[in-house]
């Protein structure tokens, strides 16, 4: 039987979010249904509800959560009832002609659950990122339901879930960061940030954060930056170069989504050097590079969807380092709220005030 929860939706172009109640369905075979603990806001949600990812309104938001299994549906075996898990946007298909090739983490056909959640009327809602977390409970498919180590704080865990594992894997597993590397981060919001901490976990020597906010700046430095540069009063790549021997860095993370940071990220490098492009760009950004500069440069412009990540090897990994005190997702929560404050802290997002507003049930 349905149960009804009140969840947070956005249902028309540029308008506030409201509160509503919604009905989730029983898991039907291969579903799992999670009672949401926390579910971080992050730029996505307000992307949806400006109407800049699709018109498929409304819209239940929020997608960066963990959770507690409550209800599996026939023929799950990746989990159980009373399980933590934190919930993924990407659920490998394992028959799309990318998995076939041995590349799940570009999985073009990634699962979600089949029956939809809808408001009290029977309206089908569009799950955000095909999760839909800002409610008590949520229907996903099986293999978004990653079961990880349940010690882990439930605000802190579910970020994982999305930006935090995409500034993680732009540089692990996008730019293959290595020990003795120099990386440059070019925004230092959650992703960032995150990039930052993933380069100091992959043993880089000199790690340059970039942001045009001062305050963002002292905050990359608490996860790992060892220089900054504030790209409002000097041009960051020749601050790059004299940080660098004069060479540039070996990996550059964009991570703002803009063709001014993109282009500075191009040049920040060292010969043959990595770009890696993690921000989102909006659909009528362009961008205009010499040839001969692309040749000559060499190294590879590379961008990262989710960090190119495997949800079922990469969560219960980084959940077991933050619990090993070797990675501080607590740091990315600048604060908890209630369901009610989505719209608020949209706000905060917007004035660069947080890293991450968790909602927690
Ligand atoms: N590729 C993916 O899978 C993926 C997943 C999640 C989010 N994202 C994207 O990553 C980007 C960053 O997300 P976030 O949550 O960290 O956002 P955020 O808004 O918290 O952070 C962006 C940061 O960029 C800084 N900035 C703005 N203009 C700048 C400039 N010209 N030079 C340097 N810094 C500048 C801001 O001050 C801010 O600190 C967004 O575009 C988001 O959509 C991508
Ligand atoms: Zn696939
Ligand atoms: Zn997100």
């Amino acid at each position: 039987m349905a149960q009804r929860v009140t969840g947070v939706i956005a249902d028309a172009k540029g308008a506030t979010v409201k509160l509503e109640s919604i009905l989730v369905p029983d898991p039907g075979p291969g579903e799992v249904l999670v009672r949401v603990k926390a579910c971080g806001v992050c730029h996505t949600d307000l992307h949806y509800r400006e109407g800049a990812i699709n018109d498929d309104f409304p819209f239940l938001l929020g997608h960066e959560a963990s959770g507690t299994v409550e209800m599996v549906g026939t023929g799950v075996s990746n989990v159980a009832p009373g399980d933590f898990v934190i919930l993924a946007w990407r659920s490998p298909c394992g028959t799309c002609r990318s998995c076939l090739r041995g590349r799940p983490w570009y999985c073009f056909a990634s699962r979600n659950a089949q029956q939809p959640m809808t408001l009290a009327d029977g309206t089908p809602l569009s799950p955000a990122l095909g999760i839909g977390a800002f409610a008590e409970l949520t229907l996903v498919e099986a293999g978004q339901a990653v079961p990880v180590n349940p010690a882990a704080r439930p605000e802190a865990a579910g970020l994982i879930g999305c930006g935090i594992m995409a500034g993680l894997g732009a540089a692990i597993n996008t730019g293959g960061v290595t020990r003795g590397d120099s990386v440059a981060v070019f925004g230092c919001g959650g992703v960032g940030d995150a990039a930052i901490a993933g380069s100091r976990l992959a043993g880089a020597h000199t790690i340059i954060a970039v942001d045009i906010d001062d305050r963002k700046l002292e905050w990359a430095k608490d996860f790992g930056a060892t220089h900054t540069i504030n790209a409002t009063d000097i041009d960051p790549v020749a601050a790059i170069r004299d940080l660098t021997g004069g060479h540039g860095v070996n990996v550059a993370i964009e991570a703002v989504g803009s063709p001014q940071t993109y282009e500075q990220a191009f040049y920040a490098r060292d010969h043959a050097g990595i770009l890696v492009q993690v921000g989102v760009p909006s659909p009528e950004m362009q961008i205009q590079l010499p040839l001969i500069e692309l040749f000559g440069r060499g190294g590879a412009l590379k961008s990262s969807w989710y960090g190119d990540c495997l949800p079922s090897r990469d969560f219960p990994t980084y959940i077991d380092l933050y619990l090993q005190g070797r990675l501080d997702l607590d740091r990315f929560v600048s604060e908890t709220i209630s369901i009610e404050d989505v719209e608020e802290a949209f706000l905060k997002m917007q004035r660069g005030e947080v890293l991450r507003s968790v909602v927690v049930f």
